[in-house]
């Protein structure tokens, strides 16, 4: 599929999607987020050991969904483009390799719900967070009341949805939105930095660590240690354990070959 609104540009095994439009600060409209969903779709996670998402230009990252579109929604479309994010972003969360966001301007609404089912984020120093809506007369609408109560309690998602603030890098930092604050002109090469330190780790153990750590969210203690032991357990029938344990053992750099 040729994308309108997406640039994706590939480093050896690290691929960057960028949302690319420039008359919205890279709102998304409903094309936007179909672009969004059929990438993730379709991204080959065998060969692409990270995806790193950010924003086209210097500005933003992404300023949530199109205002421009939504104006005309009536209840049964604001549901469908609910859900329309929601499904892009599920995908982009529950992709078996790390997803970063390198948030690099404006980071507001659907902007900041997208940078939320990330991995996690890294924010150039000018970033900006927020979550809007309640301002233009909605809620969050692409999963943000449920993943920022989640990634920095109840008390600052509502703070910041109720009040539409929007927040600096160094205080979502504060509050653990984000991982890591850069100046602007670093924060790439600092993201490819961390990239590349996942993509010579083992990437199916990678993939077993990532399920665990979103699926036991939601499960009692015993469960989510259950599937700790399982994922664990499965790990040994790999090639990767036999190879980074010998190699260990040898004293020399494993060569993990994702099986
Ligand atoms: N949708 C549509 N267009 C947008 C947009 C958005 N979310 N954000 C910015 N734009 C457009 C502006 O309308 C403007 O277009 P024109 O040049 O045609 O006038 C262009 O992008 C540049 O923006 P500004 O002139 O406003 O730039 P600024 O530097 O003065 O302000 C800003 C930047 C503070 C980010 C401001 O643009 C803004 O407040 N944007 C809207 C942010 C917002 O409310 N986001 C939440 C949307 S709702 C949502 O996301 C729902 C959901 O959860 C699914």
């Amino acid at each position: 599929m040729e994308y309108t609104f997406l640039k994706i540009e590939q480093h050896d095994q690290i691929a960057v999607m960028k949302v690319s439009a420039p008359k919205s600060l890279n709102a998304l409209n409903s094309t936007v987020l179909k672009e969004i969903d059929d990438f993730v779709s379709n991204l080959d996670t065998k060969q692409t050991r990270v995806l790193i998402i950010t924003g086209d230009g210097e500005k933003a990252f992404v300023a949530g969904a199109d205002i421009s579109e939504m104006v005309h929604l009536y209840e049964k479309e604001g549901y469908e483009f609910s859900k329309l994010g929601a499904i892009a972003f599920r995908k982009i969360e529950t992709l078996p390799i790390p997803v970063i966001a390198a948030v690099n301007g404006f980071c507001l609404g659907g902007g900041c719900e997208l940078a939320m089912a990330c991995d996690f984020r890294y924010a150039s120093s000018k970033a900006k967070f927020g979550q809007p809506e309640v301002g233009l007369g909605i809620t969050p609408g692409f999963s943000g009341t449920y993943r920022l109560a989640k990634l920095v309690g109840q008390g600052y998602a509502k703070e910041m949805i109720y009040t539409g603030k929007a927040i600096r890098a160094d205080e979502a930092l504060r509050i653990g939105l984000v991982n890591a604050v850069y100046e602007p002109e670093e924060l790439m090469d600092k993201v490819m930095e961390t990239a590349q330190k996942m993509v010579a780790n083992a990437p199916l153990a990678i993939a077993y660590a990532k399920q665990c750590i979103n699926e036991s969210y939601d499960l009692i203690a015993d469960d989510a240690i259950e599937l700790e032991n399982t994922a664990f357990g499965k790990c040994f029938a790999t090639e990767d354990q036999k190879e980074g344990m010998t190699a260990f053992l040898e004293k020399r750099p494993a060569k993990f070959v994702g099986k």
